[in-house]
């Protein structure tokens, strides 16, 4: 069984959609053990307290040095004993550090279809106002692995999900969450804990 750590720092749909894949059995291998988020005031801390998983706070600015934070989220992630990593909303850039001590163990979501809308400042609502302002009529969202390249790792997941008439960044969100993110990151999350993702210069097979 692997230990499954979600870092989160807002409103936590990405979390509770993994937390509701635990309940139906789609991620039988894996546990979710842990939700450690970057706000304290993050509604995600709700979400897994709601559901009996112990939760924890680090937060970037009670660190001076961005290496000192770093080397304490890693030291933090380790004395949880993380198998796997996801970041389901997290809106903290990780440092070398942690994501050596966890390479290919650490799962993002993002919600475009990545290379579009991504890299630094492509977070949240902004990736789809982007989306919109260039006219795109497909956008979707991309569960893969991270690497130092900003949303540059490995893909695992990607679904698409079409643009319609009259869409705000918001409207936008909302339907790649419900028909993307939601959907692909759990199955990720499945596939991981079944040792059915394989990396391979810099990219993945998916063992069916
Ligand atoms: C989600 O849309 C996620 O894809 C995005 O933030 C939102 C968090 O929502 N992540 C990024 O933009 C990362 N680059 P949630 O807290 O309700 O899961």
């Amino acid at each position: 069984m692997k230990n499954i750590v979600v870092l989160v720092s807002g409103g936590g749909t990405n979390l509770q959609a993994l937390i509701d894949a635990q309940h139906r059995g789609e991620i039988a291998a894996g546990k979710i053990t842990c939700v450690i988020s970057s706000n304290p005031n993050a509604y995600a801390l709700t979400r897994a307290k709601d559901n009996g998983i112990e939760t924890d706070v680090i937060r970037r600015r009670d660190f001076e040095a961005f290496d000192d934070y770093d080397a304490a989220l890693t030291a933090l992630l380790q004395s949880k004993n993380a198998d796997l990593v996801v970041l389901a909303g997290f809106m903290t850039i990780l440092g070398k550090r942690v994501i050596r001590a966890f390479e290919n163990r650490i799962i993002n979501i993002h919600p475009a279809l990545i290379p579009s809308f991504c890299g630094e400042g492509y977070y949240g609502l902004r990736v789809h106002e982007e989306a919109l302002k260039k006219g795109v009529k497909v956008t979707g969202a991309t569960a893969h692995f991270v690497n130092e390249i900003c949303d540059g790792g490995p893909i695992i997941l990607q679904k698409a999900v079409d643009i319609q008439n009259g869409d705000t960044p918001e409207i936008l969100q909302k339907r790649v969450m419900e028909q993307a993110e939601w959907k692909i990151l759990p199955r990720a999350v499945a596939l991981f804990c079944e040792d059915k993702i394989i990396v391979k210069d810099g990219k993945t097979e998916i063992i069916e």
